[in-house]
């Protein structure tokens, strides 16, 4: 693909056609987006949202996340599954308490070096909050970036990691990171969806190489079922 032609693209259905609403688009408090992406991590979006505000609602800050009672964190998280995404924020928010003065770091390393953040995590609150040129990776950006390449690397295999993680990278707003990365993850929710994507209305039609060979549906390919 040529490249800065899919980034161009993808910026400009942004600005005039992406209508996605949710409460953490937007948000630039580290705080918040740590939450959000967290729940998120294995959580649909519709589940998620309500959950959100209800945490934001009794756990507004760091401090007061930090000062809580595990207990009273617990039964806002009841529903959720995957407890260790609670424990974490708990331990994380004390942790940065502790260590950082209660400033959530802006560092990419540092935040990645927290328990519970991976480097999807750190890139989605670097991005978004501090505008820093990190992307990022996950289910629906493997799926749009593999059907415009056309390439059929298994998205879980180490070679395809490598290949894909320096396509995302190429393929980044420099100027505009946090924006492009929200962008992408709308693109790939609404349009180049899993199942049944919007082909036909698809801005970047063009430019897509699984479209042109009607490789949309086989991709993306996995190593494991
Ligand atoms: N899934 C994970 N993070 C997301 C975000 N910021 N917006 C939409 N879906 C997401």
């Amino acid at each position: 693909i040529r490249d800065k032609s899919f980034t161009s693209i993808l910026m400009q259905w942004d600005k005039n056609e992406n209508h996605r609403k949710m409460p953490w688009k937007g948000e630039k408090d580290p705080y918040k987006v740590w939450v959000s992406e967290i729940i998120l991590q294995q959580t649909r979006v519709e589940q998620g949202w309500m959950y959100y505000e209800r945490f934001l609602i009794q756990f507004p800050d760091l401090i007061s996340l930090a000062k809580a009672k595990d207990d009273d964190v617990f039964k806002l998280w009841e529903g959720l599954g995957y407890y260790s995404r609670c424990k974490n924020l708990i331990h994380t928010a004390r942790y940065i308490y502790d260590n950082y003065e209660g400033k959530f770091p802006e560092n990419y390393e540092d935040i990645l070096s927290l328990k519970g953040i991976g480097p999807y995590t750190a890139a989605a609150i670097v991005s978004f909050c501090f505008n820093k040129p990190y992307a990022v990776l996950d289910g629906n950006v493997f799926r749009v970036l593999s059907r415009i390449s056309g390439n059929s690397i298994p998205i879980d295999s180490a070679e395809g990691k490598i290949w894909y993680t320096k396509l995302a990278d190429k393929l980044l707003d420099k100027i505009l990171p946090g924006k492009y990365n929200q962008a992408i993850m709308d693109f790939g929710a609404t349009i180049c969806k899993p199942m049944l994507p919007l082909c036909a209305a698809c801005p970047a039609n063009n430019i897509c190489v699984a479209y042109d060979k009607t490789m949309v549906n086989i991709l993306p390919v996995k190593e494991k079922v």
